[in-house]
């Protein structure tokens, strides 16, 4: 077991890649703090872990809210002393052309992807530099590297979030904590699928239509699954990862190699 014992800390747990991520950190024996704003899908994630729910915590709350994030993370602290692996993995996706990309979906943007992504890793750093050891693994995107069609809100979101990943690895590099990124291409999970279809709406096609343009972004040529994702994010929370901080890991068929 490769993450054996280890108290991590994973928010947007209630769907796809926090999901699946979840489901292969409690197969690799990790005792977990799990969130998400969506508490019936968290609660599926929680059935899905078998006997590993006796070493799983499930907690609702909104990334925007630095209360709630705050009380997550103190309380890990309070029940296990310490937390080896932060996983700030919560983010949404909205598209359309600027011109017209409604306000009350950029501030989601920003507030769930860069507030929410630095809200998490806020309340867990002065707990991280007092032990002196963990990771923390951020979720990037494709949309980091290279632009996307009617993607320029999100892409800037998933932008920063690389920027922040940086310049973090650097502040706690003297603390002995990694911090790293991963950057998934077209993942098969309710946001890509929600994100073709508005996208198949928008340009009046099919869904099908959108679904081949994004598995031919890729030299792989289909979506990834989310497990194939969680793997990923299972290498930087472990020793094998021991030399890489400050790093993206790019998880996306190949599309931006193209
Ligand atoms: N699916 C892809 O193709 C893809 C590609 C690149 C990057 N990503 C990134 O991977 C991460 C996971 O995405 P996914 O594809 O699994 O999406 P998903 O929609 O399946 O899961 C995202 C989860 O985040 C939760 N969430 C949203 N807003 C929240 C909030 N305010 N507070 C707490 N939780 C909240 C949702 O309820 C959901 O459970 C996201 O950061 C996303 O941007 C996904």
């Amino acid at each position: 077991m490769r993450v054996k014992d280890k108290i991590v800390v994973l928010t947007g747990a209630a769907s796809g890649i926090g999901r699946a991520t979840a489901i292969l950190f409690a197969k690799e024996g990790a005792i977990q703090v799990l969130s998400d704003i969506d508490e019936s899908g968290l609660k599926e994630t929680y059935k899905a872990l078998g006997s590993a729910k006796e070493r799983t915590t499930i907690i609702k709350l909104d990334v925007r809210n630095s209360d709630e994030v705050r009380n997550m993370i103190d309380s890990t602290i309070d029940k296990y002393g310490k937390i080896d692996v932060l996983i700030v993995n919560a983010g949404v996706v909205r598209v359309g052309p600027v011109e017209t990309f409604p306000d009350d979906d950029y501030d989601l943007l920003i507030d769930v992807n860069l507030k929410g992504t630095h809200h998490t890793c806020k309340f867990a750093v002065p707990y991280f530099k007092k032990q002196r050891f963990g990771t923390i693994i951020t979720l990037a995107s494709v949309a980091a590297h290279i632009g996307q069609v009617a993607h320029a809100n999100y892409c800037s979101t998933k932008a920063g979030v690389l920027g922040y990943t940086r310049a973090l690895a650097l502040d706690l590099a003297p603390y002995n904590i990694r911090v790293n990124s991963v950057s998934p291409g077209a993942t098969d999970t309710p946001m890509l699928q929600s994100d073709v279809a508005k996208q198949a709406r928008d340009r009046g096609v099919d869904y099908d239509a959108v679904k081949k343009e994004f598995e031919e972004e890729g030299v792989i040529g289909r979506w990834a699954k989310a497990e194939e994702i969680a793997t990923g994010i299972l290498f930087l929370a472990t020793d094998d990862s021991s030399y890489m901080t400050g790093a993206d890991l790019r998880l996306d068929g190949g599309w931006t190699t193209k």
